[in-house]
C-alpha cells in the first residue's frame, strides 16, 4: 500500500508478534493505525480489494470484512464500482504519531502504533497512597497452609448450585434488576435473625448494609468517620488489609500493643487520647488469636463513649468456636451506639463469593446507604438472593455445623502433631477458634528467612513480623483450614525440620 507521498505503507507483511486474533481483524487494526497516526492521510486511496489481498497474501473475503468494518467506523469511504478512499472529513490536525515516553515527538517506525507511555501516571495524593500501600495477591492455589483459602470439599455446593440453578433459570426484577444500595430485604432480614440467634447482636433489618467485602465495609467507613490525618487505634500485630485500606484512605493508624487479653485499651487511650475510631478484632485477633478480655471490652465502650470515638468491630471468623462459649460480641454490650460491627461471608462460604455486611447504629444507615450506592452502587442482586435462601433453608446452619466438625479435627491433628514435633523455641498462640494459629518464635529466629525457605518447600506460612508495626512478634502464621489431615501432618513435619 502506497502513501501518497509514494514510500510504502506496510499492513501485514511486517514481522508481527505471533496473534490469536484473526487476519481481517489484524488487517483492520493496521489499517486504523495508519489513519490514526497520519501515515495514511485522509483522501489516500486504498488499492482495490483484490490487490490488498493479492499483495497481503489473505484471502479477499479477509479484506472485505476488514474495509466492512472500517466503512462502519468512518474510516474509509468506499464508492461502488469505484474504489475505497481514507475518508476526508477526518480532522489531519488531530491524526498524528502516538509519542512514547522515550521519544516525545518522533514519528515511530512504520505506522505503528509505539508502546504506551511508561512514564509513572500523575496520580491524586490518595492515588500515590493507594498505589504505595500495596496489595495482597491470592497464594498460588495448591500451597500448603494459605490464608483465605477455605477447604474446598467442606463447601456445600451442592445445595448452593440447586439454589442459584433455580434463581438463575427464574430470573426476575428482583435479581435482575437494581436492588436497593443497601441490599435486598431478605437478605438483610436473614441476616438480622442469624446473627441475632448466634451472635447476641441486637439489631434490626434496616441497621444492616450488605457489601461486597469487610474491606469495602473498612473503606466506607474511612470515607465517611475520618478526615485526613485522623488517628485509628491499630491492633500490633495486625489485619493488613485493614491497615493499608486506612492508610490509602489517609488515616493514621496508631500501634496499639495486643497481649494475651487483646489490645490494650489503657495504651492506646494514653498514646492517642484523640482517635477517632478503633480497629478490632475481639473475638478471635487476626493474627494472634486472643479473645479480647470481658474487662477490655467495657473499657473499649467506655472510651467510645467519653470520647465520641467509634469502634469498627471486625467479626470475620465468629463462627468457628471450638472450646469455651463465645464472649458476646461487642456490639451486643454497646449502650451508646459507638460500634460499627462487620461480618463476611467470604470467608465461611468462600472468597469468590463477595458477600459482607455493615451492622450500623441508626443514624448511619442512610449515609453508609449513599456512600455504597456512589462508591460502587450495589452488590449483585442475584447472589444476594442466592445467599438469603440458602440461609432461610437452613442450609447455612448445616453448613457452620459440619465445617466446625472439620475444621476442628484439622485444628486437633495440627496441634498434635506441632506438640510432637516442634522444637521447643516456638510456642503456639491460642486455638480455640478460627481457621489458623500463631506459632510464636523465641528471641533471635528471623521470621521472614523461615517462612521464604518454608514457601521454597510448597508452604504459605506468612511471617508474624510482616503483621507488626511496632510490634517484636516474631513466627510464622498457619492456616489449617483447608488442608486435609493428611497434608496438615506431612506440612508440619517439613516446618518442623525448617526450625
Ligand atoms: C481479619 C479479617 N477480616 C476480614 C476478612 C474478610 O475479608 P473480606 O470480607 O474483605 O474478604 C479476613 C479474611 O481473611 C480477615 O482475616
Amino acid at each position: 500500500l502506497k502513501h501518497p507521498s509514494g514510500h510504502s505503507v506496510p499492513l501485514l507483511r511486517e514481522p508481527q508478534p505471533k496473534s490469536a486474533r484473526p487476519l481481517y481483524i489484524r488487517l483492520y487494526q493496521r489499517i486504523r493505525a495508519g489513519v490514526l497516526n497520519g501515515a495514511l492521510p485522509p483522501g489516500t486511496r486504498l488499492p482495490s480489494a483484490r490487490t490488498l489481498a493479492r499483495e497481503e497474501g489473505i484471502s479477499r473475503n479477509t479484506v472485505e470484512a476488514a474495509l466492512h468494518q472500517l466503512q462502519a467506523e468512518g474510516f474509509v469511504v468506499r464508492k461502488t464500482g469505484a474504489g475505497t478512499w481514507i475518508s476526508d472529513e477526518l480532522p489531519t490536525r488531530l491524526l498524528r504519531p502516538r509519542r512514547s515516553s522515550g521519544e516525545a515527538g518522533k514519528a515511530p517506525r512504520g505506522g505503528d502504533p509505539s508502546p504506551l507511555s511508561e512514564k509513572p501516571p500523575s496520580l491524586s495524593t490518595c492515588g500515590r497512597r493507594v498505589t504505595e500501600v500495596g496489595g495482597e495477591e491470592a497464594e498460588p492455589v495448591g500451597l500448603l497452609f494459605a490464608p483465605c483459602v477455605p477447604g474446598l470439599a467442606a463447601l456445600p455446593l451442592d445445595g448452593w448450585n440447586r439454589i442459584a440453578t433455580r434463581h438463575t433459570r427464574r430470573a426476575n426484577a428482583s435479581t435482575l434488576f437494581q436492588p436497593p444500595p443497601a441490599g435486598l430485604p431478605v437478605l438483610r432480614e436473614a441476616v438480622a435473625q442469624y446473627l441475632h440467634m448466634d451472635r447476641g447482636i441486637e439489631c434490626t433489618a434496616e441497621q444492616i448494609i450488605i457489601l461486597n467485602s469487610t474491606q469495602q465495609g473498612i473503606n466506607l467507613v474511612a470515607r465517611l468517620l475520618l478526615n485526613e490525618g485522623d488517628a485509628v487505634w491499630f491492633e500490633d500485630p495486625g489485619y493488613r488489609s485493614a491497615r493499608r485500606a486506612l492508610v490509602a484512605a489517609g488515616a493514621r493508624p496508631v500501634p496499639v500493643p495486643v497481649d494475651e487479653e487483646g489490645i490494650d485499651v489503657t495504651h492506646g487511650a494514653s498514646v492517642a487520647p484523640e482517635a477517632r475510631l478503633v480497629y478490632v478484632t475481639p473475638s478471635h485477633q487476626y493474627p494472634t488469636g486472643v479473645t479480647l478480655s470481658l474487662s477490655r471490652r467495657l473499657e473499649l465502650l467506655a472510651w467510645a463513649e467519653a470520647s465520641g470515638g467509634w469502634i469498627l468491630e471486625d467479626d470475620y471468623d465468629s463462627e468457628l468456636r471450638y472450646e469455651g462459649r463465645p464472649l458476646a460480641a461487642v456490639q451486643g454490650i454497646d449502650r451508646s451506639e459507638r460500634v460499627l460491627y462487620a461480618g463476611t461471608f467470604n470467608k465461611i462460604l468462600f472468597p469468590g463469593l463477595r458477600v459482607a455486611y455493615l451492622v450500623l447504629p441508626r443514624p448511619l444507615v442512610g449515609p453508609f446507604a449513599r456512600a455504597k450506592e456512589v462508591t460502587d452502587g450495589f452488590t449483585p442482586p442475584l447472589v444476594q438472593r442466592v445467599l438469603a435462601e440458602f440461609i432461610n433453608e437452613g442450609h447455612f446452619s448445616i453448613h457452620l455445623r459440619r465445617v466446625r466438625e472439620v475444621y476442628r479435627e484439622r485444628r486437633d491433628r495440627f496441634l498434635a502433631v506441632a506438640g510432637d514435633v516442634l522444637p521447643p523455641h516456638a510456642r503456639l498462640g491460642p486455638s480455640e477458634a478460627g481457621m489458623h494459629v500463631a506459632l510464636h518464635f523465641g528471641g533471635g529466629v528471623d521470621d521472614r528467612d523461615v517462612s521464604e525457605k518454608a514457601r521454597r518447600r510448597g508452604l504459605a506460612v506468612p511471617a508474624l513480623s510482616s503483621y507488626c508495626i511496632q510490634s517484636e512478634a516474631r513466627g510464622l502464621l498457619v492456616h489449617y483450614g483447608h488442608a486435609p489431615v493428611a497434608d496438615i501432618e506431612r506440612g508440619t513435619r517439613q516446618l518442623a525440620e525448617l526450625l
